[in-house]
């Protein structure tokens, strides 16, 4: 492994609210990558976390959870964790906000925090507008004494459908600016992720065919081997489509489409990502039915166990109409890809878990050889492994050493992670990193938000009518057979991933 790695760069003091803090995201995600930063020394020294939540707790609650959620932390994140202070109430109520502005207060004259602010929405998406407006009317919206900076993270779901994430998008406006708010979409803190960008605007080979003129279709794969777990309730009132393609699909999409920006600042970037994605053609809701497919899994084997049907879930009706699983044929309407098609595929309990863009090229024109492997050859394709066993594939024809002339499919790899050292900063704790230093490049712009919802919001409005059905799938399959026909259409088949790398 080489060992190419970054000094670690230090947040500036601040305090940090977690509302939502007895909850599931903040055990889960945000305070081990809390102390991911703690102990890779990339907290300032001056750090103080505050957390605010119904559930009634004390301080001492409070630490001993980020202890237990954190078992292999190392000395740091303790240290910080024995100052960590809690405020349990209603999230609007006056009396909470008198509590925390005292801890604020305190936050800076005990721990240095210098009036720096960062606010983390990590509560049920309901009440993520009423937080935002207390927050501007106790006028914590600004930051405190000698501070320079106020902001605000919010997490996903960022509303339910177009209307809902506008309402939502008008409240959180009302209190911060856009300047000061945070968007987090989990999948842009990924290394390969960020990668499509320097694959494709590092490199000199790629531009040339990175079009219509030679990609022949484009798949992308968000597969997932396990079922809703312990989030019924919440999966009950979203599905696949909000769940994973109106964010991470759609990011995905336009990091692998877009025009090359002209500086790698968060501007420059959102800026043509926000251009492709306004080119996406938006169906009429009936158009929305042709072009998609919705399922659902029962029960099945998914890595040889036996697993129940969405239905028989916790948290589940047991007349659920929800999807699980989603087929979508798209067409990004711009000079570049005119006329490519677009397949988006994902969904849970499918057999394994694995994302992939996959760029399938033209075939040759004329194919000399001979032969059933010849005639088997498949078209040149370069397929970006988002997880897991990130990395690069092109795969192309090969001669099969020995007399006869016979050519093959052959596959030229790259692996992340024999070409780098692990940094330790994939996800949570880049994207909380580059929050706090107030690095917005990225994360999701209120336009970004906005269109990628005018995109999926026809299928929404489609799915809620008769005709908009429901087809099944079993645990451990691709899901819905019906999902094969959005592309044989056009002569297309879904790629099947390579599992030897998953
Ligand atoms: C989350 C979804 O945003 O992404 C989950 O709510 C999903 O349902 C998860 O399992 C997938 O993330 P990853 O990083 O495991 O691909």
């Amino acid at each position: 492994m080489n060992g190419v790695t970054t000094p670690p760069q230090k947040t500036p003091p601040l305090a940090m609210v977690i509302f939502g803090a007895s909850g599931d995201l903040t055990s889960r995600k945000i305070l081990p990558a809390l102390a991911n930063l703690a102990d890779h020394g990339r907290l300032s020294e001056n750090f103080q976390v505050i957390g605010v939540a119904r559930t009634e707790w004390s301080d001492e609650d409070f630490q001993k959870a980020a202890l237990v959620d954190v078992p292999n932390a190392g000395s740091e994140w303790r240290r910080l964790v024995s100052n960590f202070r809690y405020v349990s109430g209603e999230y609007a109520a006056s009396s909470t906000f008198d509590q925390l502005k005292g801890l604020l207060g305190e936050a800076d004259s005990k721990h240095g925090t210098g009036g720096n602010r960062l606010y983390y929405l990590a509560t049920i998406p309901s009440v993520f507008a009423l937080v935002a407006d207390a927050l501007a009317k106790e006028g914590c919206n600004v930051p405190g004494e000698g501070g320079d900076f106020c902001r605000l993270v919010v997490e996903k779901p960022y509303g339910h459908d177009l209307s809902t994430a506008l309402d939502l998008d008008a409240a959180v406006h009302r209190a911060f600016d856009e300047d000061q708010i945070f968007r987090i979409d989990h999948y842009m803190g990924k290394e390969t992720v960020q990668n499509v960008l320097a694959l494709r605007f590092a490199n000199a080979i790629f531009e040339p065919i990175w079009n219509r003129r030679y990609v022949e279709n484009i798949q992308i794969t968000v597969a997932e081997s396990i079922g809703v777990e312990h989030r019924g309730g919440f999966y009950e009132t979203a599905g696949a489509l909000r769940d994973i393609v109106q964010n991470h699909v759609m990011q995905v999409l336009a990091l692998t489409l877009m025009e090359s920006p002209t500086g790698m600042d968060a501007d420059h970037i959102r800026d043509e990502k926000v251009k492709l994605l306004r080119a996406v053609d938006i169906p009429t809701p009936d158009e929305a039915v042709d072009k998609s497919v919705r399922g659902q899994y029962l029960a099945g084997v998914v890595d040889q166990q036996p697993v129940v049907g969405y239905r028989q879930e916790d948290g589940v009706d047991p007349h659920s109409e929800t999807e699980t699983f989603v087929a979508l044929r798209l067409r990004v309407e711009n000079w570049r890809w005119a006329g490519v098609p677009i397949y988006i595929r994902t969904g849970k309990r499918l057999p394994a878990r694995v994302t992939e863009v996959a760029l399938t090229f033209q075939g040759v024109p004329f194919l000399a050889f001979e032969g059933e492997l010849a005639r088997q050859l498949r078209p040149n394709a370069l397929i970006l492994r988002i997880q897991p066993n990130e990395g690069v594939s092109l795969h192309f024809g090969a001669k099969i050493p020995g007399e006869a002339f016979r050519v093959q499919s052959v596959a030229m790899d790259f692996e992340y992670n024999s070409a780098f050292a692990d940094t330790g900063m994939d996800g949570y704790p880049r994207l909380l990193h580059d929050a706090m230093n107030g690095d917005a490049t990225l994360f999701i712009r209120t336009d970004e938000v906005e269109q990628a919802w005018r995109i999926v919001d026809p299928y929404l409005q489609a799915w809620s009518e008769p005709g908009g059905g429901l087809h099944f799938y079993n645990a451990g399959t691709w899901g819905p057979h019906i999902a094969d026909l959005l592309l044989e259409r056009s002569g297309d088949a879904w790629r099947v991933p390579d599992l030897s790398k998953s």
